[in-house]
């Protein structure tokens, strides 16, 4: 096509999408390119502006390497993450809404047995989370998996740590015929996504915090049911109104109680003060 001027240059670039053979790639491409070169026209865009905006997406790539994904931090603070887990997500009333997996999940967490103490040696406030896996009628599933991992009481994951090569906060935990689940960890606390790379001028830019409200991760699977990566939030935390990913939803916050002293969840004794939150997961069927 020759004479290109702004008024048909997205209908020649869309022009070119008439040979492609995968019909989903066809339709993604197309809106991409439409919704692209809108907000293009709509900013009219300056080539100051386009060069960085390059150079923004550069050095986003050059920040990720097999420890650190700044691209999904840009779709996390984007709102992107979410919307993708909204739309691929839709539950039934009842069932366990999921929310953003994030960068720290690692796999191979190890099993553990019920009441088992992730956080170790681990800062933090020692809490207790503990209730059942249940199918969407409230009836127990046995041999559910929870795969866990939170930060410790200082608002660190262990691979944040130098070195990261010391686990802890993770673990792997079976239920039983009655569907229940119980570890022993720290109460979690809010900390900032990473803010040392692009995102994070992105984010100051925006006017915006980095902050993520105390959370406790987890994955859940079964056979049968439909697999749900969600968090536990803890009910009070100040940043429950303004998670820098979105991830917050109500049916996820619990309250993680404080107790003094004395006997313990799991049937132990603890030594110190410390919390307890209860939270029942129902799933659905696949
Ligand atoms: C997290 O909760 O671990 C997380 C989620 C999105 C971005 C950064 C961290
Ligand atoms: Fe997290």
């Amino acid at each position: 096509m020759r004479n290109v001027s702004e008024s048909n240059l997205t209908d020649a670039v869309l022009a070119k999408l008439e040979g492609a053979k995968d019909p989903r790639f066809k339709k993604v491409m197309t809106s991409l390119v439409t919704h692209l070169h809108a907000v293009i026209r709509e900013t009219e865009l300056t080539e100051k502006e386009w060069f960085a905006a390059i150079q923004f997406l550069t050095s986003t790539g050059k920040k990720c390497d097999h420890r650190r994904q700044e691209f999904i931090l840009l779709s996390d603070t984007l709102g992107v993450s979410m919307l993708v887990d909204a739309i691929n997500h839709r539950k039934p009333g009842g069932a366990t809404e999921t929310t953003v997996l994030g960068p720290f999940y690692v796999s191979g967490a190890k099993d553990m047995p019920m009441w088992a103490d992730i956080a170790g040696d681990a800062p933090g406030e020692p809490a207790y989370v503990s209730g059942r896996v249940l199918d969407i009628m409230g009836r127990p599933i046995a041999g559910a998996v929870l795969d866990v991992w939170q930060t410790d009481g200082e608002g660190f994951y262990d691979v944040q740590r130098p070195g990261g090569d010391q686990q802890y906060a993770r673990g792997k935990f079976t239920t039983g015929a009655d569907g229940r689940y119980g570890f022993k960890t720290v109460r979690p606390v809010s900390y900032p996504v990473p803010t040392d790379g692009p995102v994070g001028k992105m984010l100051l830019g925006m006017g915006r915090h980095p902050y993520r409200p105390a959370h406790v991760h987890v994955i859940i699977t079964a056979p049968e049911y439909e697999r749900v990566a969600t968090h536990l939030f803890v009910e009070g935390d100040k940043y429950l109104d303004s998670d820098a990913v979105f991830g917050v939803k109500h049916s996820l916050v619990v309250d993680f109680k404080a107790h003094p002293s004395g006997p313990a969840p799991g049937g132990g004794t603890s030594n110190v003060p410390y919390c307890s939150a209860e939270y029942d997961f129902r799933l659905v069927k696949s």
